[in-house]
């Protein structure tokens, strides 16, 4: 598909394989090559937190299929007054398909306002601009590089603002597709030899109804949350997978509830978005919370149909969670079993994604817009 805009530079063209659908363009932000590119600039600048120390990419990082590392993420002042946060960063990998963003907001629903939560939030912070957007504003304005580039991406209107920015932002996210593991070349360009057999094996299981993964965890992006250009509808799927139940009344902890911190509907509590698996290899620690090491307790999770916590504030057994998803029912499965269900999950890694050139730091070494700040 080809976005031909000759007034704005070079024609955009979607890097994805004909057999899938591009994502979703808002109308009023339409894909362009130069709107991209200052939007990778943007995502890789320090200056647009408030201290200069926290870019988009210090919590979303490539080479993590965009996440960091971390259980929780952490904003500005790291090591003066850390923020810690209540969220697990998420990985931006196809990030343009997924029709409901963050977690557990049934409300967020673009990119472009998801770009403000970071920027000017106050609960967590995470780049401190809140009150604060002239003087962020007004200081990449300063740098020339933008100067030309916004008025390239944006020649009607190339004022640097919350409209260009959060815009070019999305533009830039939308093009993170990630469709060319080893296993979309078993699957989708018959290359028989891209999977080991173990993972020929987890694969199998996966799509076993002893194990039910992909009742949830369905389609090219095994997600329940998709939208392309070609969905008649968005499929926005959430459920509680018996993570927590405090004390047995089938709570959460108060500051993750899931959909319920905005539906205040019993039915709700505990229900969050399901991720997309792709690149869930480099993503630990895993869901919402962080709260989970590695793909093998993932699995032991599922095995046992809920975590059982024996004690602290959340203690609890999350298998009897009257909230809990009917198809989270458990399963009994030898080591190997679980091994090579891991292994096909590993086979979701999209190497080229992770080391693309076209998402990675665009900003010479030692300029002023680089995060001085290191992902664990
Ligand atoms: C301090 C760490 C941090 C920084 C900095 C940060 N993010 Fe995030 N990001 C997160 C966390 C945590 C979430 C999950 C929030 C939730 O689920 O409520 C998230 C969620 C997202 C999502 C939703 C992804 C999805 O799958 O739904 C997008 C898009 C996103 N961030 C883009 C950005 C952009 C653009 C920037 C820079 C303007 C940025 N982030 C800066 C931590 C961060
Ligand atoms: C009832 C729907 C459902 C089923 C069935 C299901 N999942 Fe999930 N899965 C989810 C949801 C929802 C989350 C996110 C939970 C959270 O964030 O608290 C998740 C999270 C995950 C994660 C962590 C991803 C991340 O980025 O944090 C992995 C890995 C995973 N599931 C694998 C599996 C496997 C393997 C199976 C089969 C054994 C399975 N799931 C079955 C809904 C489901």
């Amino acid at each position: 598909m080809l976005y031909h805009l000759p007034d704005m530079g070079r024609p955009f063209i979607w890097p994805i394989p004909a057999w899938m659908a591009p994502p979703p363009v808002p109308e009023d932000n339409p894909m362009t090559s130069a709107k991209v590119e200052l939007g990778r600039h943007l995502f890789y600048d320090a200056r647009i937190s408030l201290d200069s120390t926290v870019a988009c990419a210090s919590c979303h990082d490539q080479a993590r299929a965009f996440t960091d590392g971390r259980a929780l993420a952490i904003g500005i002042g790291i090591g003066i007054d850390d923020t810690l946060g209540i969220r697990n960063a998420p990985s931006l990998a196809n990030v343009g398909y997924f029709p409901l963003l963050t977690r557990g907001n049934p409300h967020m629903t673009s990119l472009k306002f998801q770009a403000l939560v970071p920027m000017f939030g106050d609960n967590p912070v995470e780049m401190g601009g809140n009150g604060r957007e002239g003087e962020i504003f007004a200081r990449l304005s300063a740098d020339p590089y933008y100067v030309k580039a916004f008025a390239t991406a944006f020649p009607d209107r190339p004022e640097v603002d919350l409209f260009t920015v959060t815009r070019a932002l999305g533009a830039f996210q939308r093009t993170l597709i990630s469709l060319d593991s080893p296993y979309d070349r078993f699957k989708y360009w018959d290359e028989k030899d891209a999977l080991s057999d173990a993972a020929k094996r987890g694969e199998q299981l996966f799509f076993d109804h002893r194990f039910e993964c992909y009742h949830c965890h369905v389609g090219v992006m095994f997600t329940d949350n998709l939208q392309t250009t070609r969905s008649a509808s968005a499929e926005t799927g959430s459920h509680n997978t018996g993570l927590y139940n405090i004390n047995g009344t089938g709570a959460y902890p108060p500051e993750a509830t899931g959909l319920h911190e905005f539906t205040g509907s019993d039915d709700d509590m505990g229900r969050f978005r399901t991720p997309s698996l792709r690149n869930v290899g480099v993503t630990a620690p895993y869901f919402h919370d962080g709260s989970v090491a590695t793909l093998k307790e993932v699995l032991a999770h599922y095995a046992r149909a809920g975590r059982k916590i024996e004690e602290g504030p959340f203690a609890g057994d999350g298998a009897q969670n009257p909230h809990k998803d009917g198809m989270i029912i458990g399963f009994e499965a030898s080591d190997d079993e679980i091994a090579d269900i891991i292994a096909f999950l590993h086979s979701l890694t999209d190497g080229t994604f992770l080391t693309n050139p076209a998402y990675s730091d665009p900003w010479p070494e030692n300029h002023p817009a680089s995060i001085d700040r290191i992902t664990p």
